[in-house]
């Protein structure tokens, strides 16, 4: 961006102005909102998370499902006071709304929130500077919800260094499935994948800056054709195969991934590429295939069996998370029964489950047959229970293993280590806190609802 204005009061010896993002939603939303502060960085803007200081708000949305919508303008009636409070001291406040709910209801954010600044999605986040300016030169609200031709990576400044050893880099945006519930192909626009080039050269950045797992990023990662250095086209299996070869990089992830693109040299990756890690979130939403296809997901229960069979095949301590929806409109008891049924088959290490929440402009929020609230209550108390006994089954099975976790930071008691195993579980354990930030060898030694214990290996320890 060449022809950017810089606002006024940014000069290098300006006062400092104070930013607060706050992101709901998924991996996606997180990486964005650490681009905006990068991109918000040159013109003085430094993170806060007192919204009473806060010369900028950016709210980075979800629209997902109807709550995580909401709570948007809930947080914005509050912001609507801060700012009042702020003018009364003569301090300016800029607000912003960003991510999927800026995309799909910019024109009612403007309507229902006239003190918000600006509104702008999920693609224009490289305009932000030249945003900001225009406000600042008070230009009234601001609107930037296009899906433009540019490519904001293209455009946006290299990701500042990652905050621990754990590494998100977008690889992929956007989906062409059109799920009947899901609102994405709407807010995110179509498939687009990054080319290899510069995939390869971001992982290589945030590996020199400390990063030791990757966790490529993407709404339907698994679909990824980028464009290679040779012209050729490469899917998510060879980019894997290439950013395993980065000295130093030593765990990669991927995630969300679709059943229908799981293809052969992807599920081979996951025997072959050892730097891989054994835990996959591939969302299957039901077990019935008249659901499925009401759904227009594009394949039956059995494909997604046949693909986990295959996985096991390759990498057999895989462990699997999935997505679940409850309540879909036209699903039948019988149909919930099928979904009960494949859990109970594949068996999960973690799982997501929601009730079906209509969105608007998506196709199943207009079709008939709307599940009762209280059937869908009932339906999602059955499967999450089954849930989370798969999951505290899962850990329990863990106990005992020797593996290697990555140490992320301190735990909560004094001497104690946060780290996350193999399986991305979290990890607590008592160790020097020289380790942070690499990889350390443990024995798992208990397991808890939503973590394990475990003791470091001392003699691998004393021997490094
Ligand atoms: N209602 C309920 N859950 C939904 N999801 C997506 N759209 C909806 C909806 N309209 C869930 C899916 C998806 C996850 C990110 O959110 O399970 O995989
Ligand atoms: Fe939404 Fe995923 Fe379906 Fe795309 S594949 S429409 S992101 S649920």
């Amino acid at each position: 961006m060449t022809d950017c204005p810089i606002p006024s009061g940014t000069s290098p010896g300006a006062p400092r102005k104070r930013l607060l993002i706050r992101t709901w939603g998924c991996q996606m939303n997180v990486y964005d909102s650490a681009r905006m502060a990068d991109v918000l960085a040159p013109l003085g803007y430094a993170p806060t998370e007192d919204p009473a200081e806060a010369d900028m708000v950016v709210l980075n949305t979800c629209h997902i499902r109807e709550k995580a919508s909401e709570k948007v303008f809930s947080d914005l009636g509050r912001l609507r006071e801060t700012k009042k409070e702020r003018a009364a001291a003569g301090k300016a406040t800029i607000i912003a709304v960003a991510g999927c709910v800026a995309q799909a209801e910019g024109a009612e954010i403007t309507a229902r929130a006239p003190w918000v600044d600006m509104v702008l999605g999920p693609q224009t986040y490289h305009r932000l500077p030249e945003m900001v300016a225009r406000v600042a030169r008070a230009a009234g609200q601001v609107i930037e919800t296009d899906f433009p031709a540019d490519d904001k990576f293209d455009h946006l400044p290299e990701a500042g260094a990652p905050q621990g050893p754990v590494a998100f880099l977008t690889v992929q945006e956007g989906c062409d499935k059109f799920c009947s519930f899901c609102v994405v192909p709407y807010t995110r626009g179509a498939e687009f994948s990054r080319p290899v080039q510069s995939v390869l050269a971001e992982a290589r950045r945030l590996v020199a800056q400390g990063a030791r797992e990757v966790a490529l990023l993407g709404q339907n990662v698994n679909a990824y054709h980028g464009e290679a250095p040779d012209g050729r086209v490469w899917g998510l299996g060879r980019l894997l195969r290439a950013l395993a070869e980065i000295p130093g990089l030593e765990r990669l992830r991927y995630a969300t991934s679709h059943p229908r693109d799981m293809d052969d040299d992807l599920i081979a990756a996951h025997g072959e590429v050892p730097a891989l890690m054994p835990f996959l979130h591939l969302p299957v939403q039901s077990g019935s295939d008249r659901v499925l296809a009401a759904m227009n997901r594009g394949h039956k229960a059995e494909l997604f069996r046949r693909v986990v069979d295959r996985l096991r095949e390759a990498r057999p301590d895989i462990a699997l998370s999935s997505d679940f929806i409850v309540g879909h409109p036209g699903e039948t008891a019988a149909d919930h029964d099928a979904t009960m049924k494949l859990v109970e088959e594949v068996g999960f290490a973690l799982a997501y489950s929601f009730k079906y929440s209509p969105r608007p402009g998506t196709p199943a929020a207009g079709a008939p047959l709307q599940v009762p609230e209280a059937e869908k209550d009932a339906r999602l108390q059955s499967l999450q229970a089954l849930l989370r006994a798969q999951q505290a089954a899962f850990n329990a099975d863990c106990v005992g293993r020797d593996c290697d976790v990555l140490v992320t930071g301190t735990g909560r008691h004094a001497g104690q280590l946060a780290a996350r195993t193999p399986w991305l579980q979290p990890v607590h354990f008592t160790g020097p806190a020289s380790l942070i930030g690499g990889l350390a060898r443990v024995r798992l030694t208990a397991a808890h609802p939503n973590s394990l214990s475990a003791t470091l290996d001392v003699q691998e320890h004393a021997a490094a």
